[in-house]
């Protein structure tokens, strides 16, 4: 009777532990940031293959990663609209930007497009060239320090949405 009564307090004890500590973890009034702990995962990628976290936007919802192929795909829950540094473009990424992963280079990218000269180009490719990263439209390329992507970019426009 005595050893069944110890369990029991036992168990409550770790119960209002397990209680006191869950509730006392993120604050509720910035919940909607609550997802921050994936993109964190999605942009680390980017860093062990020697890319800046800045050509991912911040909300990231979920990603894939072969790690034999290389092959990803990162699904960022609606399409994205943002402005790239330095010369301030105006890019779009689909709800879902798919493409190959390797060391220093990303390929067969899908997702990504860049306003300049008045028209939209898909990005194709991008590559890590000592300090500088070269962007890959088609044939054409376009060389920016690396260091303009150290910061996550904001979607802009974004549709706060509740469904
Ligand atoms: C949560 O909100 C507080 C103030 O409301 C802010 O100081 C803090 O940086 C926020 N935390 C995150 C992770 O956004
Ligand atoms: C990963 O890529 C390899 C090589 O292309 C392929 O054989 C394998 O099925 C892929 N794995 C998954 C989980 O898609």
């Amino acid at each position: 009777m005595a050893k069944s009564l110890f369990f029991f307090f036992f168990f409550m004890f770790h119960l209002t532990l397990f209680i006191s500590i869950s509730s006392s973890t993120p604050n509720p009034d910035n919940s909607s940031s609550s997802l921050s702990s994936t993109p964190l995962t999605a942009h680390s990628v980017l860093t062990h293959h020697g890319f800046p976290i800045g050509l991912l936007p911040t909300d990231v919802l979920s990603y894939d990663l072969n790690h034999t192929s290389g092959e990803f795909s990162v699904n960022l829950g609606y399409p994205c609209r943002l402005i790239l540094p330095p010369d301030n473009y105006l890019a779009t990424y689909s709800k879902k930007v798919t493409g190959k992963l390797v060391q220093n280079r990303i390929s067969e990218l899908n997702g990504i497009r860049v306003k300049a000269f008045f028209q939209w180009w898909g990005i194709t490719g991008i590559k890590i060239n000592g300090d500088d990263l070269v962007f890959e439209v088609g044939m054409v390329t376009a060389k920016y320090p690396s260091k303009n992507f150290d910061e996550v970019p904001q979607c802009v426009g974004k549709k706060h949405s509740s469904s």
